[in-house]
């Protein structure tokens, strides 16, 4: 290194912790040798984060939250601001890929059994920026001011209302009007461009920290820590983070951002998948849309709210659906004390917890698919029978990860 900027980084190491938190997080961060492809999600969740806030800065300087503008106003975007079509694109499209990698991200620790202990906590943080994540993707899907963004939105305030005693009540300090309305528009505003990105990269940051404190698992799921040279107290699995996994997660990065580009400027409305047919229609409240869908990454939970259709104890069928709904998301943050098994990585895990798994992930892409359709009696069965098998994965997982027969763990990692 040069000698200024060498007298320049010891200027600041003397004020700011620089050079010991460059060494501890990356070229001295020992991660494990073997990370694989699941492994490239956490480093694209950040840049996607990254293109979110970005984009969304540029789009907050011309987008205008009031319920008579909104809608012309992104048409503005689209049509006369400069590179504003790119800009939303990129921000719409950013949207959907948040769900991808994150859902691939969750699936991953789901796998090598990442949650489980010491990670509990690392995987508690992760849930509550699923939540966050959640949430902006439903603020900022009203902004357009379509009749999806509109529609979608009153499905979702309803379910409030469904709440016995508070409902109401509930709704309207939600709304902060008797409808959905100007006001509404303008605090969903507020959440989706201060808020919510605020509270979501201090949570990034904190799952960051909890990741270094207790360090990565990997596809064995075995602790490298407690394998160490006596010499070095080097991990004998583990490499520096900086270079090695810098330059592979480059590699993951510039895949993710030719599909990305792909999408932008070929189909950046991915079918209506991404973007609604519905939502370049201005939102009209006399008129409900024949068919109102959330978009793809919230369907499987939309499918089981509507997969209830009776009356059960003193609780009616839309507030049951509520109540699966919410608690089919909820239910990942047990999943480290719902797994009971002895070993981590689903490489060591049974049979019965491999088929349980597969099981799974069917139900959550079958209600995906359910949750875009127009119910009928068929797939509002196939629904109700797809919702059991969810919940059926988590719920009985203590028993059947008890009694499955794991192979046993290698001593050191498989490269
Ligand atoms: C904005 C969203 C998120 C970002 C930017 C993010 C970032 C990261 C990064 C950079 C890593 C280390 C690299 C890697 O293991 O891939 C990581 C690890 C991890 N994340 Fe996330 N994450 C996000 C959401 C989540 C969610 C929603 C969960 C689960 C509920 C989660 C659970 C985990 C776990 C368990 C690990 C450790 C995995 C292992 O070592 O095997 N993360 N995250």
């Amino acid at each position: 290194m040069s000698k200024p900027l060498n007298s320049m980084i010891g200027w600041i190491d003397k004020r700011f912790p620089l050079t010991s938190n460059w060494k501890a997080h990356l070229t001295e961060y020992y991660a494990p040798k073997n990370f694989n492809f699941w492994y490239y999600f956490g480093s694209l969740a950040m840049l996607v984060l990254v293109n979110q806030l970005l984009t969304g800065i540029f789009l907050t300087m011309s987008y205008k939250p009031d319920a008579g503008m909104a809608f012309a106003s992104v048409e503005y975007i689209m049509r006369d601001v400069e590179f504003g079509w790119l800009i939303r694109y990129m921000h719409s499209t950013g949207a959907s890929m948040f769900f991808v990698v994150v859902y691939l991200h969750m699936f991953r620790g789901m796998m090598y059994g990442s949650y489980q202990k010491p990670r509990e906590l690392l995987w508690l943080v992760g849930m509550g920026i699923f939540f966050i994540l959640m949430s902006l993707a439903f603020t900022g899907y009203i902004l357009p001011w379509g009749q999806m963004s509109y529609w979608g939105a009153q499905v979702i305030i309803s379910m409030f209302g469904a709440i016995p005693v508070i409902g109401d009540s509930l709704s309207y300090f939600i709304l902060g009007d008797f409808t959905l309305s100007d006001a509404a528009l303008n605090r969903f505003f507020a959440y989706h461009v201060v808020t919510l990105p605020v509270l979501l990269v201090t949570l990034v940051l904190v799952h960051i920290l909890a990741l270094h404190e207790v360090g990565s698992n990997n596809p064995d799921g075995i602790e490298i820590k407690e394998n160490k040279d006596p010499v070095t107290k080097i991990p004998v699995d583990g490499i520096p983070f900086h270079p090695y996994y810098t330059v592979k997660d480059i590699f993951g990065v510039i895949v993710f951002l030719i599909v990305f580009c792909g999408i932008i400027f070929f189909a950046p409305e991915f079918g209506g998948y991404f973007l609604e047919h519905n939502n370049f229609i201005p939102a009209d409240t006399l008129k409900t849309p024949d068919h109102i869908a959330p978009v793809w990454y919230f369907t499987p939970y939309y499918s089981m709210l509507r997969a209830v259709t009776v009356n059960f104890l003193w609780i009616d069928a839309k507030l049951w659906g509520v109540i699966l709904m919410a608690a089919a998301v909820v239910i990942f943050a047990f999943l480290p004390w719902l797994d009971r098994s002895p070993v981590k990585s689903i490489r060591y895990k049974g049979p019965i917890f491999k088929f349980a798994m597969a099981m799974f992930v069917i139900s959550f892409f079958v209600l995906g698919w359910l949750g875009m359709k127009s119910p009928t009696p068929l797939y509002t069965t196939l629904a109700q029978i797809f919702t059991v098998i969810y919940f059926a994965f988590f719920l009985l997982m203590p028993w059947y990860s008890k009694i499955d027969k794991t192979k046993p763990e290698p001593k050191r990692v498989k490269k």
